[in-house]
């Protein structure tokens, strides 16, 4: 049922034309992966290889991500990865507020079916996007709570790409989200 749900979910997702990015995109990436886990993943948008493939975290950040889920000992396939708005902003641009706004709509969704134990976010879009707050300084590597959803929040594996300090931090923050993640099973 919950599956299905998903799917329908996914399907009006890849139909959707309520903001301009819908008319430069190849493919709309919905999000994809274990539905029971209770742990689900956003990130920013699509990039290229995302917008040709159909799926999140596919191109250089993906690799990075992969890396970073290895060394939290989570294994990708038992996770839900999204995004905050589903379609590539062109050149890779930040998507604006406008189009985070008209997206909303659809991860609101998915979390309302997903019902996660914990969000992982990705990035300072998408924790401005789901908590309002602004300072990924002071709120990565740990375990925050906002009207009663648990989130652990790090850095977006891009910016670990263009700067080595930002990687450093990204790979304690997973060493950190192991112990985590070990202590809630426990609970
Ligand atoms: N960056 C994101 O935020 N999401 C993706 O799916 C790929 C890169």
């Amino acid at each position: 049922m919950k599956d299905r749900k998903l799917y329908d979910l996914a399907e009006d997702i890849r139909k959707c034309t309520s903001c301009p990015l819908s008319r430069g995109r190849t493919l709309a990436v919905p999000g994809e992966g274990k539905i029971d886990s209770g742990i689900l993943i956003v990130g920013e948008a699509p990039g290229a290889e995302e917008d040709r493939l159909g799926q999140p975290f596919v191109g250089r950040a993906g690799k990075l991500l992969n890396e970073l889920l290895e060394t939290a000992g989570i294994d990708r396939s038992d996770v839900f990865i999204t995004n905050c708005v589903k379609c590539r902003p062109p050149k890779n641009r930040n998507p604006n507020t406008l189009e985070l706004k008209t997206c909303k709509k659809w991860l609101d969704s998915q979390i309302a079916l997903l019902k996660p134990k914990l969000i992982i976010i990705l990035g300072r879009v998408a924790l401005k996007n789901l908590t309002g707050k602004e300072k990924i300084k002071d709120l990565h590597g740990k375990v925050s709570e906002f009207d009663g959803q648990k989130y652990f929040v790090t850095y977006h594996p891009s910016a670990g790409l263009r700067f080595k300090w930002i990687k450093e931090v990204l790979f304690e923050d997973a060493k950190n989200l192991k112990k985590i993640l070990a202590h809630l099973k426990n609970k």
